[in-house]
C-alpha cells in the first residue's frame, strides 16, 4: 500500500515511520526543506536508539527508511491509497491543501486529516467527493501510542471507515471510533482534566506541585496535569481549549484559564521552551509538594 503523509512536523513523522515499519511505501510531504531534513535526522536517531535497545536490528532499519520518500512536491503523493494530512491546525489552510490534493489523486484515494479539534465535516466539505475524508487523530509521540481516534464525518461513506479501521489495526494501533463532535474523546474529557487544575490552582486550593503530586500518587495518572500541560506546550493546549470552548457554544465546563494564557504569552510553553509551570533548566529549583 502507498501511504502519503502531509507534514513532516511532530506528528507527521511519527505517522511516516509507522506506516513505513508497517511495509507501506511512504511519501512524506513538506512545503519546507528543513523540516523534511529534520524529520529524515530525527527517524535516524529514534532508530537507531532501537537497535541499541535491541529491539530493531540493522536490517529493520534500512528496510523502514527505504520504504519512506522525503519530497516537496505535493504531485509526488498521486499513487497513494491513503492520505494522512498532519499540518498546522488552521482549518482555511487544511482545506486548501485537501482541494490540491484531490485533484492529483485517484477517486478511491482516502483522504484523512489528523486534526486535534477542528470538524471533519468542514474539511470535507472542500472536496468535490466528501464521501473519502475522514479524521484519523493519532496521540504523540504516535510509534508509541497505540490509541487512534477514527472520526467520520456525516459525509463519510462506511466503505471508508471500515477500510480505515481494518488499515489500523495492521499497523498495530487501537482504533476508537468517535463522532464528529468538538475534542472527540480525549481531547474533550482532558479539558475538565486541565481546567479544573488550572482553577484548584487559581483559588489558591493547592500548589501545582501538590495537584501533581497528589493526582499521581494516589490518582495513578502517569503525569500531573502540569507535568502534562508542559509536555504538551502551554500555547497548543490553551488553542485545543479555545477552539473547544467555543465550538461547545461557549460551554463553561471548558472554559479556558487566565493562568495558561499568560503563560503561553510570556513563552512559557513548558519542556520545549525550557520553562512553563516547571523550570527545565538543569540545575533549577523546583517546587516540592
Ligand atoms: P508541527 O508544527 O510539528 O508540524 C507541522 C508541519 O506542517 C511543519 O513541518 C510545517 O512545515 C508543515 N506545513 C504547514 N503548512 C503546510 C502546508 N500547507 N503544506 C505542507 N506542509 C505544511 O505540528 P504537529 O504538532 O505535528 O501538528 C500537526 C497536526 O496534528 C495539527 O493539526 C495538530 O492539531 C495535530 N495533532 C497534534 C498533536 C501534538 O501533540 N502535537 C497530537 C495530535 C494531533
Amino acid at each position: 500500500m502507498k501511504v502519503g503523509v502531509i507534514g513532516a512536523g511532530t506528528m507527521g513523522s511519527g505517522i511516516a515511520q509507522i506506516a513505513a515499519a508497517a511495509n507501506c511505501q511512504v511519501y512524506l510531504f513538506d512545503k519546507q526543506t528543513k523540516a523534511l531534513e529534520n524529520s529524515k535526522q530525527k527517524l535516524d536517531k529514534i532508530l537507531n536508539r532501537l537497535i541499541e535497545k535491541n529491539r530493531i536490528t540493522a536490517e529493520e532499519k534500512q528496510r523502514i527508511q527505504s520504504n519512506l520518500s522525503y519530497t516537496e512536491q505535493l504531485s509526488d503523493l498521486t499513487e497513494c491509497n491513503l492520505v494522512i494530512e498532519a499540518i498546522v491546525e488552521n482549518l482555511d489552510i487544511k482545506k486548501s491543501v485537501f482541494k490540491e490534493l484531490e485533484t492529483l489523486v485517484a477517486n478511491e484515494t482516502i483522504l484523512a486529516s489528523n486534526t486535534s479539534s477542528l470538524s471533519i465535516a468542514s474539511i470535507a466539505s472542500a472536496l468535490q467527493n466528501p464521501n473519502r475524508c475522514i479524521g484519523m487523530h493519532f496521540f504523540n509521540p504516535a510509534p508509541l501510542m497505540k490509541l487512534v481516534e477514527v472520526i467520520p464525518a456525516v459525509q463519510t461513506s462506511d466503505e471508508v471507515t471500515q477500510k480505515v479501521i481494518s488499515i489500523l489495526n495492521d499497523w498495530k494501533k487501537s482504533p476508537a471510533l468517535a463522532k464528529d463532535t468538538p475534542g472527540f474523546i480525549v481531547n474533550r474529557v482532558a479539558r475538565p482534566f486541565y481546567g479544573e487544575a488550572l482553577r484548584i490552582y487559581e483559588e489558591g486550593i493547592a500548589s501545582f506541585a501538590t495537584i501533581d503530586w497528589t493526582m499521581k500518587h494516589f490518582g495513578k495518572f502517569r503525569m500531573g496535569p502540569f507535568e502534562l500541560m508542559d509536555f504538551i506546550g502551554n500555547d497548543v493546549n490553551y488553542t485545543v481549549t479555545e477552539t473547544v470552548f467555543e465550538a461547545f457554544y461557549y460551554d463553561p465546563r471548558y472554559k479556558p484559564s487566565f493562568t495558561q494564557k499568560r503563560f503561553a504569552e510570556a513563552g512559557y510553553l513548558g519542556r520545549k521552551s525550557g520553562r512553563g509551570y516547571y523550570d527545565y533548566a538543569e540545575n533549577a529549583q523546583n517546587p516540592k509538594p
